[in-house]
């Protein structure tokens, strides 16, 4: 078994083996997006105002790295088919699910989730204030956020704070900034994960992020009293995230 409040360096398929079924009581995650390939943009050709005033044109650059490769669709719906039918098992019959999502997959993402029996109840957004500027500014800026909130069991059996009252299904906010900010590309909000795991968990519970990144989740759950469990592949990241957390744990907790 493995010690609470602690993020392990390894892949989750291995680590959520070593968890208790019905043990945990909200999984919060942020999953791959499986948008690195093949996405490079050019922009030379761009007429832009760099480029008007004698700059060199910057490639944007949508490749997140190998934690985000899948060979195709099917590897990555089969891989979240995998994983999450895993952490069903450990989520008790009271708890509750948050997992970010990439947009385009959203509807189907609810379908496997539903399929493995998760009662999927609810598709919040994160409307993003300062989204990153459209490259040939002829459509929509990509402002939003998606994450599914599904429950163990269907009917009234999940723990809901019922304190905060009623809520809306959004957040409009804009992306981390100063001091939260770290260099993860797919970066959560701490507040945003503070009022969700306040809406579905209360002090003691403990949550599970398999996808740890900077390690947001971690630190909301902590500081507001849960424990914590979290696994991050990427030595990179699980460095990032560690080092956020530890300084977290050596300062007071709000409860
Ligand atoms: C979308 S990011 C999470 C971002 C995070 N919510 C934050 O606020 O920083 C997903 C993370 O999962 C990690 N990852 C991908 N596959 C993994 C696996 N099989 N096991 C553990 N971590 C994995 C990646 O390295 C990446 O940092």
């Amino acid at each position: 078994m493995l010690e609470l409040n602690k993020l392990y360096n390894m892949d989750c398929m291995e680590g959520i083996l070593n968890i208790g079924d019905n043990t945990v009581d909200i999984i919060m995650t942020d999953i791959p997006y499986n948008i690195s390939q093949n996405k490079k943009i050019d922009r030379s050709s761009i007429d832009n105002r760099r480029l008007k005033r004698g700059k060199r044109s910057k490639e944007l650059n949508f490749d997140f790295g190998g934690w985000d490769f899948f060979a195709d669709n099917k590897d990555y719906f089969e891989f979240i088919n995998h994983v999450f039918t895993l952490a069903y098992s450990k989520l008790k019959e009271s708890g509750s699910m948050y997992m970010w999502c990439p947009k385009n997959e959203v509807s189907f993402i609810e379908y496997i989730l539903k399929d493995i029996g998760y009662h999927v109840r609810s598709t919040l957004v994160w409307c993003k204030t300062n989204p990153c500027p459209q490259v040939f500014k002829v459509g929509y800026m990509s402002s939003t956020e998606f994450c599914i909130f599904a429950t163990k069991t269907s009917g009234a059996k999940h723990y809901w704070n019922i304190e905060k009252g009623q809520k809306h299904s959004y957040w409009i906010k804009p992306i981390c900034q100063g001091n939260e900010r770290t260099e993860h590309p797919t970066q959560k909000r701490l507040d945003i994960a503070v009022d969700m795991i306040t809406q579905s968990a209360k002090k003691d519970d403990l949550l599970l992020d398999m996808f740890v990144g900077s390690g947001t989740f971690l630190e909301a759950a902590y500081e507001v009293g849960l424990n914590f469990i979290g696994f991050e592949r990427d030595e990179k990241w699980f460095n990032v995230a560690n080092e956020r957390i530890q300084s977290v744990m050596a300062q007071t907790r709000l409860f």
